[in-house]
């Protein structure tokens, strides 16, 4: 089965009328789904920023973002249509579109200042651990000045077999072939890490200089 069906037939059923975001997307409870954007709002300035949420679900950030009075010009993106409706119902003021950003770039050469997932990577798909730095090469490429991204941590006292946990040291292995500073974030849950990639100033030129090139 490929993966744009695997993670649709796990998600889509979960969308039920009146059940709590949390259960939809998967999450322990609110409190930790929120915590995770916590984490992406201390550790990076978004005012005034433009930011891709990558696996926006419910478009639960753009409401976080709201709620804090915070002024972010937001992109929330998610592989499954039906999220996207939900999302558009519950965010008529969102810009939220439906595409599978790995197979499919949808927006050509345009980059924005914070790219950010979420939870993108937890279901397990078959090939998570050979796919993640293909997937994260792109949303690299796709952030000006960072890279935001959480996975389920191995330390997880708690596994669950539908989903992948993640070994900090593996991931950091994997980001610091990118021309980026890194900062792994792991105090804020027991079973989760959050990572954030921050291109060189060296390296925003030289991909600037590429792209004119093109
Ligand atoms: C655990 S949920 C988290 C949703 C949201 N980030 C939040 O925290 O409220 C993961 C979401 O990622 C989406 N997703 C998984 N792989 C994706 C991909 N390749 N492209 C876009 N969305 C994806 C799923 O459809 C699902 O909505």
């Amino acid at each position: 089965m490929s993966r744009e069906k695997i993670i649709k037939q796990h998600y889509e059923p979960r969308i039920l009328p009146g059940r709590p975001h949390f259960e939809i997307l998967d999450w322990a409870d609110a409190q930790s789904q929120r915590l995770r954007f916590e984490v992406l709002a201390a550790n990076v300035g978004l005012a005034g920023k433009s930011l891709l949420d990558v696996g926006c679900g419910l478009g639960d950030l753009y409401g976080f973002l709201l709620e804090r009075g915070l002024t972010v010009d937001y992109t929330g993106v998610d592989i499954s249509e039906k999220m996207i409706l939900h999302a558009r119902q519950a965010h008529p003021g969102g810009h939220f579109l439906a595409a599978d950003l790995f197979a499919k770039n949808p927006f050509g050469r345009k980059r924005f200042d914070v790219a950010f997932c979420s939870g993108t990577f937890n279901l397990n798909v078959g090939n998570n651990i050979s796919f993640l730095p293909t997937a994260l090469r792109q949303l690299f490429g796709l952030s000006r000045r960072a890279l935001v991204f959480n996975l389920l941590h191995r330390r997880a006292r708690r596994q669950h077999p539908h989903c992948v946990y993640y070994e900090p040291g593996e991931i950091l292995k994997i980001v610091k072939r990118f021309r980026c500073k890194v900062e792994v974030i792991d105090d804020y849950l027991h079973n989760d890490f959050t990572v954030v990639c921050r291109p060189l100033a060296s390296s925003r030129v030289s991909r600037a200089a590429k792209r004119k090139k093109t």
